[in-house]
């Protein structure tokens, strides 16, 4: 946890106009600053950048925040990543309270070991691209391919020459061990036959091995896909045999302290642009996949690298859009592997994301399907694409006969645990009507059998490496207890739940304040917070201190800790705080002193009227900049025509 204080003092002396100006070219502008928006395609810049108060904003997708707010939005980073990048651009260590002095100074080492890596395959990937300009037979591969020259350029791809030690071309010290760290070289002991077997000749490695070692290039004669990070820097490649070239048809690099496969996608930073564009993310299984649609105007694909889509891989794709659509081949190895993503997304589905499955017919994948087809058959089935509601129903039922009630009970006792996993919410209420329909019962008997209907939500997944999955017995209602010790609950949770955490019976007091009031509702029903979308948590995130902060606590225990008792939300949203931040302080435990929320039907929508009015708030400052700005564009008299009629239908509603 990074002290919040720490955070605040961060962008005080942050210049919100230096960290846009690195990504894009501003002009001033009066007070301000304009430049075209990078997050929609613009040709007249309706994007201001104000130094006095610290934001950007766009007048024509709306789009506004502060430094850490663009370097999450620009760069898809979180916003611990985004705290400590801005930091590391000013020079700033961030401190971390739990961290020893040695854990700071490893984490330290570990950093620099990223730098030192990336910087070597940045290199190498220069080499590659290098080479492929020389190479003609690759050129006509990839032309024979469909590739423009372009798409091969916007991607970086390169090629691999043939002989074992290229790269001592490029690396003065071939046998510097981060040439093998970053995966680019292979070092074997040299023990008889054990190398040559795996190099499959006896030309590599000669002379540059230091005595007993032998080394050589792991891609050889291969066309290469670099694979960057979301700030686009190369972590590893991903590298094609030509025809004829042998096995096996794609070598990856292995996983190295940057490359970590079930968290990377494929092309995730070239596509960030056009998914915020179409709206959605679509995620293939192929790299040949992910160039081949860029080129046909689906420049937001992305892939994952030969392994099944995982929860983490959900995770990072969300922050770029709610709405992802997976596309699958039509054959059995497909629908293996559309199992294993609907599996993946069960925790992610709030009611505000949508999942989609696509199947395409079983001898095609994406590239060859919009090659034969076309872009807009390839868009069709885009639209035709089966919802996460479908595909759950039709995945419980596969096998199953249905005509039967053994059949519809099995339908029913499969589709369980993943109806289990959703979070709470009205998309698990409706799912959970649907198969009972669907296994001819009732909901309600579906609900009062399973256990659902009290149990207010699971915690939004956050898979982290190391950390086990819930044991598989332990049902939602003991995990949300926290009893046992199946779940990954922090111990501090664990030992206080049982003692402290019954509600107690106090006076009924008032909220004080709108806000007062909206803190109160969220922190007794985490799962409204859920089910709003990502705009209104930084409407709320960004209210006036103490508010702001308290629900950016509260959104990141959430995230990592799933809802939480009342109490207990009360301890972890002040675990850390700054003991001079009276402020936060004073309103968290004012917060637990208040009587438990009695009017339920009322609160969801006692909650929106103040959501309004901070909107409201919004729109007023938006159109404050705007007139201040004295910008006469179509796109801001547009916008402020907008803001004009938002701003008369949310005062009705206030
Ligand atoms: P495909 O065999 O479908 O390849 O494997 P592709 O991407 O469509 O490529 P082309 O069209 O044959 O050139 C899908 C993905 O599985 C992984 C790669 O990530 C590949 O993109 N894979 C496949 C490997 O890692 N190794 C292999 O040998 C094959
Ligand atoms: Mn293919």
């Amino acid at each position: 946890m990074i002290p919040p204080t720490f955070i605040h003092d961060l962008l005080a002396r942050a210049d919100v106009a230096e960290v846009v100006g690195r990504s894009v070219q501003l002009k001033k502008a009066g007070a301000n600053y304009k430049g075209l928006c990078p997050f929609h395609g613009e040709k007249s810049p309706s994007f201001v950048v104000s130094p006095t108060r610290q934001t950007y904003h766009c007048f024509g997708c709306g789009v506004h925040g502060n430094a850490i707010g663009f370097l999450m939005e620009h760069s898809g980073l979180g916003f611990i990543d985004a705290v400590k990048e801005l930091a590391s651009t000013m020079g700033v260590a961030v401190p971390d309270d739990d961290a020893s002095p040695a854990e700071r100074a490893q984490a330290e080492k570990a950093k620099e070991q990223r730098a030192t890596l990336t910087e070597v395959l940045k290199k190498a990937a220069q080499h590659y691209r290098a080479q492929l300009r020389t190479s003609n037979s690759t050129i006509s591969y990839l032309k024979k391919r469909g590739l423009s020259g372009e798409i091969a350029k916007r991607f970086g791809l390169g090629y691999a020459p043939p002989g074992w030690n290229g790269l001592a071309s490029v690396f003065a010290q071939y046998d510097d061990p981060l040439l093998v760290q970053a995966g680019l070289v292979i070092e074997k002991e040299d023990e008889g036959g054990e190398a040559s077997a795996s190099g499959g000749g006896n030309s590599f490695a000669s002379g540059t091995g230091s005595g007993s070692r032998r080394r050589w290039d792991r891609f050889r004669d291969r066309v290469m896909f670099p694979i960057r990070d979301v700030k686009g820097e190369v972590i590893g490649f991903g590298a094609r045999v030509m025809d004829g070239g042998g096995e096996p048809k794609y070598l990856n690099s292995p996983e190295t302290p940057v490359f970590v496969k079930g968290r990377e996608l494929y092309g995730l930073f070239e596509a960030r642009q056009a998914i915020r564009e179409r709206g959605y993310v679509l995620v293939t299984e192929g790299y040949m996949d992910v160039v081949a649609l860029a080129q046909l105007g689906f420049a937001n694909a992305v892939a994952t690298l030969g392994t099944a889509c995982t929860a983490d891989h959900v995770a990072k794709l969300l922050r770029f859009s709610e709405h992802i659509v997976f596309s699958f081949d039509g054959d059995s190895a497909g629908r293996r592997a559309a199992a294993r993503a609907m599996e993946a997304v069960l925790t992610h589905a709030t009611d505000t994301r949508s999942f989609r499955f696509l199947f395409l017919p079983p001898e095609h994948d994406p590239d060859s399907y919009v090659r034969e087809h076309g872009p807009e058959a390839f868009e069709a089935l885009v639209a035709a694409a089966v919802p996460l509601s479908q595909q759950v129903a039709a995945q419980a039922a596969d096998n199953c006969d249905m005509s039967t009630a053994e059949g519809r009970s099995r339908m029913l006792a499969t589709a369980r645990p993943w109806l289990e996993q959703l979070p709470g919410g009205l998309l698990r209420e409706q799912m959970t009507a649907d198969l009972a329909a669907l296994g001819g019962v009732t909901a309600d008997t579906l609900r009062t059998h399973w256990n659902l209907a009290g149990s207010g939500g699971q915690r939004p997944e956050r898979t982290q490496r190391g950390q086990m999955p819930d044991s598989a017995g332990a049902s939602s209602d003991q995990r949300a207890r926290g009893d046992g010790s199946a779940g990954p609950w922090p111990s501090k949770f664990r030992r206080d739940s049982n003692a402290r955490y019954a509600p107690a019976k106090r006076a009924p007091l008032r909220a004080a304040t709108p806000l007062d009031r909206a803190a109160q509702i969220l922190l007794n029903k985490a799962d409204l917070w859920l089910q709003y979308p990502a705009e209104v948590h930084e409407l709320l995130c960004e209210a006036p201190p103490p508010y702001g902060e308290l629900f950016a606590r509260f959104e990141r225990v959430l995230h990592d800790q799933g809802p939480l008792p009342l109490h207990g939300m009360v301890d972890e949203l002040l675990r850390d705080a700054d003991p001079d931040n009276d402020g936060l302080r004073q309103v968290v435990e004012r917060l637990r002193g208040l009587h438990e929320l009695s009017d339920e039907a009322s609160t969801a929508e006692q909650l929106q009227a103040i959501l309004n009015g901070l909107k409201l708030d919004a729109v007023n400052d938006e159109i404050n900049l705007l007139l201040e700005s004295g910008e006469l564009s179509d796109a801001a008299v547009q916008r402020r025509n907008e803001l004009m009629s938002l701003r008369a239908a949310l005062k009705g509603r206030v």
